[in-house]
């Protein structure tokens, strides 16, 4: 049991309006690539807009453990990357503990997997009930020798010096994190290694590989590299995280006036499934000064305060909307009529349940939803005040945060440490935009 007077709760109090000119932090997932790729690179990498967040750190502790030297994140969020060559990481200083980042464990998994030496990964209480076998399955048919715990959770062990062959791998579920694992086994492992997706994920590792001239082809569903090559060190200019940015686009559509001008957004088209959403739910929002960062797009989105209604969500947004769904669900219970989402069950296995964990917070406010096995029917109406769990995740405590813009009273939000874990900076731009968060130990 969470002793909650021991940890951070927010109090958000009701506001009206979110008016303002931000920009948000940096991406979450292209940070943590931006390290390991840049670990693996010859040369040196220069990283600017690094997310500094307890998971981005979390990875960058990893990699200098074995062996790399990275300088930063400096007081503008700048990195640099001595990369040691994709044969140069040695053997990790401690056991390896990746806090809450999933990422972090399923994407060095496979980087892991092609070492000579062993090594050891393990998380916090979250994370450690998280599962891994999607990740030691394919590494196994590899070749790696590599287990989870009897329940499939980690720690990961990996015993080290396996000769990695490349697989054709379909994958199981509609995972960036197992598809981008697999693929850096990939480059350990000899032939070409093939990764098939049943719904299309995020790129970024697509994208980065390379950034850093490697060969990765992408044919429909189907990604392929081969391995034996070297990675080039480049500078990586890390956009805006839409999954962050995602909070303040449905704080500025519920909010009852105002209009928000979000700077520097990620637009890729693997993340962008919540524009998609909130676009059929009737969203106000223009797109401008659309412009590339790297190997990435981005743009600045101008929010305003907009009358929703209910939809069935498409199953082709879910993959590209993944991590916001808590959040969409608190636009669903502004919006007018019913929202339904299926074929999500992948949100039951992220750091918390979040079908049950925001059923739960949302039946606590007073707003009716029917939880099914793979989704919600969520009826939009008024949002009450009371005391909600966050189940130690960042994502929740943050989606009934910003649900104070609509709310008949204080939302107490419990366990919220984790924001730190990808948006350190979220209660100082909430309450510069408007909303009214306290924080309590
Ligand atoms: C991520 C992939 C997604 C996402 C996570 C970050 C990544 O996880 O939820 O926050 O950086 O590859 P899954 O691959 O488990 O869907």
């Amino acid at each position: 049991m969470t002793d909650h007077t021991a940890t951070l709760s927010f109090i958000a109090t009701p506001s009206n309006s979110v008016s303002g000119d931000i920009t948000i932090p940096g991406d979450k997932s292209i940070s943590h690539r931006s390290i390991m790729f840049g670990a693996m690179a010859d040369g040196v990498t220069h990283v600017t807009g690094f997310l500094p967040g307890e998971d981005c750190l979390a990875t960058m502790k990893a990699f200098k453990a074995m062996g790399v030297n990275i300088e930063g994140p400096d007081e503008n969020n700048n990195v640099t990357i001595h990369g040691v060559g994709v044969d140069g990481l040695t053997v990790p200083t401690e056991q390896i503990n990746i806090g809450n980042s999933g990422t972090s464990i399923r994407l060095m998994s496979g980087i892991l997997a092609g070492q000579s030496f062993a090594s050891t990964m393990a998380g916090d209480s979250s994370l450690n009930k998280r599962p891994m076998m999607r990740v030691v399955n394919p590494l196994k048919q590899m070749g790696a020798n590599i287990s989870a715990a009897s329940d499939g959770t980690p720690p990961i062990v990996v015993d080290g010096g396996a000769k990695l062959t490349a697989i054709d791998y379909q994958l199981p579920m509609a995972s960036a994190q197992v598809k981008s694992c697999v693929l850096l086994a990939g480059l350990f492992a000899e032939g070409t290694t093939t990764v098939t997706e049943p719904g299309i994920t995020r790129d970024h590792t697509e994208r980065m590989l390379q950034a850093f001239g490697y060969e990765v082809i992408t044919e429909g569903n189907k990604i392929s590299l081969t391995g034996g090559g070297r990675l080039t060190a480049c500078d990586i200019n890390v956009p805006g995280d839409i999954s962050s940015s995602t909070f303040f686009i449905i704080a500025g559509l519920i909010a009852k006036q105002g209009s928000l001008t979000l700077r520097n957004v990620g637009m890729n088209p693997t993340r962008i499934g919540v524009l998609n959403i909130v676009k059929q739910m009737g969203a106000n929002i223009e797109i401008t000064n659309e412009r590339q960062a790297g190997a990435e797009p981005v743009a600045d989105l101008i929010v305003h305060a907009s009358e929703l209604h209910g939809i069935d969500i498409e199953e082709s947004d879910v993959p590209l909307a993944i991590d916001e769904f808590p959040a969409i669900f608190i636009a669903a219970a502004c919006a007018k009529g019913i929202t339904r989402l299926r074929n999500a069950e992948e949100l039951r296995v992220k750091e918390s349940d979040r079908i049950q964990a925001m059923a739960d917070g949302l039946e606590i406010l007073g707003v009716n939803c029917t939880v099914v096995a793979d989704g919600i029917d969520i009826v939009g109406g008024t949002i009450g005040a009371g005391t909600v769990n966050s189940h130690d995740d960042h994502r929740i405590a943050m989606s009934f945060a910003i649900s104070s813009l609509r709310s008949s009273g204080t939302i107490t939000i419990l366990d919220c440490e984790n924001v730190a874990t990808s948006f350190p900076s979220f209660v100082r731009l909430a309450n510069e935009v408007g909303l009214k968060i306290d924080t309590q130990k």
